[in-house]
C-alpha cells in the first residue's frame, strides 16, 4: 500500500490518538521520574530540633496550617542537610500537605499535625529502615500539655510569652489525635472562640515538629526509645483482650492505639 501525504497525515493523526497516552501527553511513566517512587524510603539525617520549630513557625509556613508547617518544615529542613538523599527531598512537593490544615481541610477530623507525622513517617529511613517511633510523636500529642510556653521554645521560633498569654492563654491535653477534641478542650480551658486558633494552633504545630525532630535524632543515634511514653497505661491493658484479630469474646474486633477513654471511659 503506498503512502501518500493524505494517508501518511492520517497516520499519524491515528498514531496521535491511539498512543497518545504513551508517548505525547506528559504522563508519570514516560516523563522525568517523579519525586518519590512508592514505598520510596528517604535518608533521614541529624537536624536541630530548634531550627525545625522555627522553619515550622516561620510566617511564610505557619499561615498554611498545621500539617503543613510540620510536613514542610522537615521536608525543607532534610534539603538543606547532609542527608544524601538531601535533593530528593528538595523535590518533594510538600505543597500537597496544605490540605490537613483544621483536620483536613476544616473538618475537624484527624489533626494535621498527626496527618503529617504519618506521612513524614512513611517517607523515611532511619539506619537503613522504617522509623519506629510515630506512636511515641501521636502518644506526645495525645498526652502532652501542649503548645509549648517555655522560654528555650518561644526564643526559638520567636514568639513571646506576652503573646502565648493574650492569644494562647492555656496549654491543654488533647487526649486525643482529633483536630475537634484537642480544639474544643482548648477554647474550653482558655475561654477562647475557636475561630481565633491562629497562634496555638501554630505553636503546637512548631512544637509537634520539635518534638518529631527530637525523636528521628534518637533513632539515628540509636538511643533506646522504649522507655519513651506511647500508648496509656489503660490503652495497652485494653489492647490486651481487644486486639485486630479474630474475636472469640462476642465483642468487635478493634484495631486503635488511641487513647481508648476519651471515648469509652469519662475522659
Ligand atoms: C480482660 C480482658 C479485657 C480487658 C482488659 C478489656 N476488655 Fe473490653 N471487653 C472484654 C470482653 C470479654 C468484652 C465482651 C463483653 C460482652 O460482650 O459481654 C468486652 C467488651 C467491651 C466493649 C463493648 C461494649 C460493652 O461494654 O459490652 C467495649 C467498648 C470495651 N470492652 C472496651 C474496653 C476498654 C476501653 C478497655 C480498657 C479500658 C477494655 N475494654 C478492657 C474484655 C476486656
Ligand atoms: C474517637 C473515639 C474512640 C476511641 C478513641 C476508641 N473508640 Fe472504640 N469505639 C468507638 C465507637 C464510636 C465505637 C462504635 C460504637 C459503639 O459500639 O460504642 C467503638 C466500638 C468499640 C468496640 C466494640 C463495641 C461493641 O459494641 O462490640 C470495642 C471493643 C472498642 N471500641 C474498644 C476500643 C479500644 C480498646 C480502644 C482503645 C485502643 C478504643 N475503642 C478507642 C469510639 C472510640
Amino acid at each position: 500500500m503506498s503512502m501518500d501525504r493524505r494517508n501518511a497525515l492520517k497516520n499519524i493523526i491515528g498514531i496521535t490518538t491511539v498512543a497518545a497516552g504513551a508517548t505525547l501527553v506528559p504522563s508519570f511513566s514516560a516523563q522525568a521520574a517523579p519525586a518519590l517512587e512508592p514505598k520510596q524510603r528517604l535518608k533521614y539525617a541529624r537536624l536541630d530540633p530548634a531550627a525545625v520549630a522555627a522553619i515550622a513557625y516561620r510566617e511564610d509556613v505557619r499561615s498554611l496550617g498545621c500539617m503543613y508547617q510540620v510536613f514542610h518544615a522537615i521536608v525543607e529542613a532534610l534539603a538543606n542537610s547532609d542527608s544524601d538523599d538531601a535533593e530528593k527531598f528538595a523535590n518533594i512537593p510538600t505543597a500537597l500537605s496544605v490540605y490537613g490544615g483544621g483536620g483536613v481541610a476544616g473538618q475537624g477530623t484527624v489533626c494535621g499535625n498527626n496527618n503529617a507525622t504519618g506521612m513524614l513517617y512513611s517517607i523515611l529511613s532511619i539506619n537503613g529502615e522504617a522509623p519506629k517511633s510515630l506512636g511515641k510523636v501521636s502518644a506526645y500529642y495525645e498526652q502532652t500539655m501542649l503548645p509549648r510556653n517555655d522560654e528555650a521554645f518561644l526564643t526559638a521560633v520567636g514568639a513571646t510569652k506576652e503573646d502565648f498569654d493574650a492569644k494562647v492563654a492555656v496549654q491543654t491535653e488533647a487526649h486525643s489525635l482529633l483536630c475537634h477534641a484537642s480544639l474544643t478542650r482548648w477554647s474550653d480551658a482558655a475561654g477562647i472562640p475557636i475561630s481565633a486558633k491562629g497562634m496555638r494552633c501554630q505553636l503546637l504545630s512548631a512544637s509537634i515538629a520539635w518534638r518529631t525532630v527530637e525523636l528521628l535524632n534518637a533513632e539515628l543515634a540509636g538511643d533506646d526509645i522504649s522507655a519513651i511514653p506511647g500508648d496509656t497505661a489503660e490503652t495497652s491493658e485494653c489492647l490486651g483482650c481487644h486486639t485486630k484479630g479474630e474475636n472469640p469474646m462476642g465483642n468487635a474486633s478493634v484495631m486503635a492505639h488511641m487513647e481508648c477513654d476519651t471515648c469509652h471511659g469519662n475522659l
